[in-house]
């Protein structure tokens, strides 16, 4: 099946729908993020930005898990074909290429927990991955917001790991390399972001 946006877009309606829950309103404010700086790059579509920004968390269909999301996740796309959009279920949660920096627990089988390790150090990152990494720290579900508050955000519900501030490090970073290509703060292609942080 080839993916377009109306094929994302139905893919995370029926997943909302067997997994409720704030996750599909951050996936669409990720998506959208994702598109608004795309479309200022130049060598990436903001159309294929938009579509794995909705995915990326489309693993959470199976239900309310941890780093279980990722791997359902990245079947659900590899049993649809859609192999980039599958890595990005992964990567997503990897900015620093190794499974011990994860923030989770790994709430799957042994098997897939090696799989998801070797997966993970040896996946070469474009600008899709490294974009959605970004975007999934600009989102809340409701609304766009600073990395900042983004952060403190997961870090309350998830806790503090050895690799917290690595992760935030290397979040800063891809920032910056955006907003190189993009010529201006990623915050002024967000709309109501400022509204949306002082919440
Ligand atoms: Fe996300």
């Amino acid at each position: 099946m080839e993916l377009n946006r109306q094929i994302a877009e139905e893919a995370l309606k029926e997943a909302s729908k067997s997994n409720p829950g704030a996750w599909t309103n951050h996936s669409r404010y990720v998506a959208e993020a994702c598109k608004n700086i795309a479309l200022r790059c130049k060598n990436i579509s903001a159309e294929q930005a938009y579509i794995y920004g909705l995915l990326h968390d489309i693993g959470r269909y199976a239900g309310i898990s941890s780093e279980k999301h990722l791997i359902d996740g990245y079947r659900y796309c590899m049993e649809r074909g859609w192999e980039k959009a599958a890595q990005i279920c992964i990567s997503h949660a990897f900015m620093i290429q190794d499974i011990d920096t994860s923030i989770g627990t790994f709430d799957v089988s042994e098997e897939d927990y090696l799989f998801m390790k070797e997966f993970v150090a040896n996946a070469v990152y474009d600008d899709y991955d490294r974009l959605v990494q970004l975007c999934d720290s600009l989102a809340m579900p409701t609304g766009f917001c600073l990395l900042e508050k983004r952060f403190v955000d997961v870090t309350i519900r998830y806790g503090v790991h050895p690799a917290t501030i690595d992760r935030w490090k290397k979040i800063l970073e891809i920032k910056e390399m955006f907003e190189k290509q993009i010529g201006c703060s990623v915050y002024e292609l967000l709309p109501d972001v400022a509204e949306n942080s002082l919440r």
